[in-house]
């Protein structure tokens, strides 16, 4: 089966690079609008091959959507990253531009695509892909919570000095640096509340880390990550072509679940063969819910700058 990646920058590359690794597409179209630019990458990756024993293919296009027809998913990477200090919601202006030609190039020439939106402000951008592309909502997802999840893990596994895979736990509401809600309540040690290892200061210090998990990046690198992204979206696109109906936090639109209507927000669903086969729901305490509440208000806010 194809899949499109609409951006060859470096979150668009390393999403391919991981995909053809893992080997269960067919083909992956890199599409970009810079002259060459996804022909080279294309190129450098397929050169990788023989060396990785990968058979997936991986094309390259400066702009030509013929030759993505007939994806069954299709990535949005394109757009322009964080810079240091900036949030993601200052990159609205240009990327909502961006997103919405590359959506309806993309489903001009597959109409039953399912995309995967991961420019930013994802959440927002996600939202503009539901109002402007004609898709049924359950074949639009947004990326985030995945990634957002896999930091949440990360420095779960280091407050608790054991290897990443004892941990377990969630990362819902906004893709932002203030919305994002880590949920240290439901997260686990070999099965265990963390709780019944780590003191309550730790446990903040886990949450607020994995909140500004992107923007310490964003500082480190001088733009923002693209390794995790990456294999953030690989795990994603699997779900859907192997159908392995995985439980993965995604940005989705809303329909009263939640408590929440007309507004795309991290949730945990299963994704397989359909794109979106159920919104999971997961109970949260009152404190959990006022938080989803806000950043679902924040997260209105900015949608309110798109222009249709
Ligand atoms: P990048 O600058 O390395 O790559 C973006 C690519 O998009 C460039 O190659 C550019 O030429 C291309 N592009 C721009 N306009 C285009 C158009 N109209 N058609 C086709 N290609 C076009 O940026 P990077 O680091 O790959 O980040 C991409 C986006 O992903 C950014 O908005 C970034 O904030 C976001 N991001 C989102 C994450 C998430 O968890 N949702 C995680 C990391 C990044």
């Amino acid at each position: 089966m194809k899949v499109t990646v609409v951006g060859a920058g470096a979150v668009g590359a390393s999403c391919a690079e991981y995909i053809a690794m893992k080997n269960f597409a067919s083909e992956v179209v890199l599409v970009d609008i810079k002259e060459g630019f996804a022909e080279g990458k294309a190129m450098d990756l397929m050169q990788c091959a023989s060396l990785n024993a990968f058979d997936t293919k991986i094309t390259g296009t400066t702009g030509d959507y013929s030759k993505t027809a007939g994806s069954k998913v299709a990535v949005i990477t394109s757009g322009i990253p964080r810079k240091p200090g900036m949030t993601r919601e200052e990159l609205i202006g240009i990327n909502a531009g961006i997103v919405k030609e590359v959506t309806a190039n993309l489903v001009k020439h597959s109409p039953d695509v399912i995309i995967i939106v991961v420019s930013n402000p994802m959440d927002t951008m996600a939202y503009l892909v539901h109002k402007t592309s004609g898709l049924p909502k359950e074949r639009i997802i947004g990326m985030g919570g995945a990634l957002d999840s896999a930091r949440f893990k990360y420095r779960l596994a280091e407050a608790l000095e054991c290897p990443i895979s004892d941990v377990d736990g969630m990362v819902v509401a906004a893709h932002s640096d203030t919305g994002m809600l880590p949920l240290i309540t439901k997260a686990t040690r070999n099965g265990v509340p963390v709780s019944e290892f780590l003191s309550e200061e730790k446990q903040n210090y886990v949450v607020e880390e994995t909140k500004v998990g992107g923007a310490t990046l964003t500082k480190l690198l001088g733009t923002s990550a693209w390794y995790a992204p990456g294999a953030a979206v690989s795990v994603l696109v699997q779900s859907i072509l192997c159908d392995q109906k995985k439980m993965i936090p995604c940005s989705l639109m809303l329909d009263g679940e939640y408590g929440q209507s007309d507004i795309c927000l991290g949730v945990p669903a299963i994704i397989g063969k359909n794109g979106v086969e159920k919104i999971v729901d997961i109970s949260l305490t009152d404190a959990e819910k006022e938080k989803f509440a806000t950043a679902a208000a924040a997260v209105r806010e900015v949608n309110g700058d798109l222009k249709f």
